[in-house]
């Protein structure tokens, strides 16, 4: 059955849009064909991979198995909400330093899952890090530098209390 064409407010990155879709539309699609927010990536479009990860009320979620009309009333963030090029937010400030990317395909998912991992965990151990991680593919093998960001970003937050 075809899902019925809804319009809907959304609340992404602190403001408001009015977007119009039907209301089984995966959220990725919605982010980024209708609102231009192309940080979050499709990989699998399964749920499985992780590229596509935002957070909603201050969960990771996996946005392309994630309804349009599941969204209305909830806090989205994508990586646009996170910091800028001239003042990246920490968690971006020690993925770069510690060259946690090949190709970069994986990082959105990578960083919104730390994100959202360091604000309700501030000092995980590698153990807990490995396990929150442990669903976010990287085909290019950069799990050692990604980690080695996560531990680094850990520290940056703590002086760092940026929302
Ligand atoms: S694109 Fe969403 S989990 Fe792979
Ligand atoms: S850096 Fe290429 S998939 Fe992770």
């Amino acid at each position: 059955m075809i899902s019925p064409n809804i319009t809907v407010t959304l609340e992404v990155n602190g403001e408001k849009s009015d977007v119009s879709a039907m209301a089984d539309t995966p959220l990725l699609l919605v982010l980024r064909n209708d609102l231009a927010l192309n940080g979050p990536k499709y990989g699998c479009g399964l749920g499985e991979c992780g590229a596509c990860t935002v957070i909603i009320d201050g969960m990771a979620a996996r946005s392309c198995v994630f309804p349009l009309s599941g969204a209305v009333g909830r806090e989205i963030v994508t990586l646009e909400g996170l910091g800028t090029r001239q003042a990246p937010h920490p968690v971006q400030q020690a993925f770069i330093d510690e060259q946690a990317a090949q190709c970069g395909y994986c990082l959105n998912g990578m960083i919104m899952t730390t994100k959202a991992l360091l604000d309700r965990n501030p000092d995980p151990s590698e153990a807990e890090i490995r396990n929150e991680l442990s669903g976010n593919l990287c085909r290019c093998g950069t799990h050692i530098e990604i980690l080695r960001a996560v531990l680094r970003a850990a520290r940056l937050m703590t002086v760092d209390r940026r929302p």
